[in-house]
């Protein structure tokens, strides 16, 4: 997340200087903290990022004391757009689908934060059981419990703004203080073929503080039977060709996989996150209209959910 901290006019690199030397850093930034700063110049006089950054590196470093540094996890970012010099701050550090909590990763994992973002879409509101017979290293299942359990997200990690001057450690810690965890009802389960992925996904659900409410088993998903308890949802990010093997045998599993579901899951809800609507097709879900695309590692991936079944 870019934070703007300010912006001036600059014609040409004097002037882009001269203005980065009076800018107000050490409102923002710490003279003991390294800095480093990336620049991109679009549409501008100013047309050089390597030589515009080192401008803004040479205010930094002169004006407000800070050491510059190639590994400096603070990034001061410049983008010059028609002759318009814009300064904003990384505040999130480190990607945000970093919860701090995930070491174990399985093949094609999905994002935390893209995991959230698709319960969310599901309408999921923390009441229901989750289920997802294709966990890989577990990344839906925990998120959900993690939702359920009203849990905040990030809690287990630190951000760049922790770094800032501007920086109020006591309004973060009351912030932090003010969550109020409650121990679901619910069961969160997962399941996968591959018992690799089953012992990534406990270890990471037990990172996350959520292994109490999370039940993982190997397993095949065309022989996946709901979870005991009432219907919830589905949730699967099954392999889709381009990232994991051949596409072939695909529409085979899809079909056995809705199969499944149609006999076995009533009552329950099914989202499915896939790039390609053939192998969604094949399931034979009555899916509603797809979600808006989302860019994942090349591809775009979109979710096709049921109501009820
Ligand atoms: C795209 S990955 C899911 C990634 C997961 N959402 C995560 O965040 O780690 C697909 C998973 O489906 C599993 N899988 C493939 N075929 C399966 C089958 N027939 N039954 C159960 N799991 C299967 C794979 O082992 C893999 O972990």
């Amino acid at each position: 997340m870019l934070v703007r901290i300010g912006e001036f006019r600059a014609l040409h690199l004097a002037q882009l200087d001269k203005r980065a030397r009076k800018f107000p850093w050490g409102e923002v930034l710490r003279p003991d903290i390294p800095v480093r700063v990336e620049a991109t110049c679009r549409k501008s006089r100013i047309y050089h990022a390597g030589a515009a950054a080192q401008r803004i590196e040479r205010a930094l470093g002169e004006e407000l004391g800070a050491p510059i540094s190639k590994d400096a996890a603070i990034v001061v970012k410049l983008r010059i757009e028609d002759d318009l010099a814009v300064i904003s701050l990384d505040s999130s550090g480190e990607s945000l689908h970093k919860r701090g909590h995930k070491e174990a990763v399985a093949k094609a994992p999905m994002r935390e934060t893209m995991a959230a973002a698709f319960l969310r879409e599901c309408g999921y509101d923390g009441r229901e059981p989750v289920f997802d017979p294709m966990c890989g290293s577990g990344t839906f299942v925990i998120e959900a419990a993690e939702i359920a359990a009203g849990l905040m997200p990030g809690r287990s990690r630190r951000f760049a703004f922790e770094d800032f001057a501007s920086f109020k450690p006591d309004a973060w810690a009351a912030m932090k203080a003010a969550s109020n965890p409650v121990a679901p009802a619910q069961r969160f389960t997962g399941a996968d073929r591959d018992q690799g992925a089953i012992r990534m996904s406990i270890a990471n659900a037990d990172r996350a503080g959520v292994a109490e409410w999370c039940d993982f088993a190997q397993g095949q998903v065309t022989d996946a039977v709901p979870p005991q308890g009432p219907p919830g949802l589905v949730i699967i990010n099954p392999p889709y060709g381009a990232r994991i093997g051949n596409k072939g045998p695909l529409f085979g599993l899809h079909a056995a996989m809705g199969e499944a579901l149609r006999s076995r899951f009533k009552g329950w809800r099914v989202g499915i996150v896939t790039s390609e609507p053939a192998l969604a097709k094949a399931t034979g879900l009555p899916f509603r209209e797809p979600g808006p695309y989302v860019a994942h590692g090349g591809l775009k991936i979109r979710l096709y959910q049921t109501g009820p079944l």
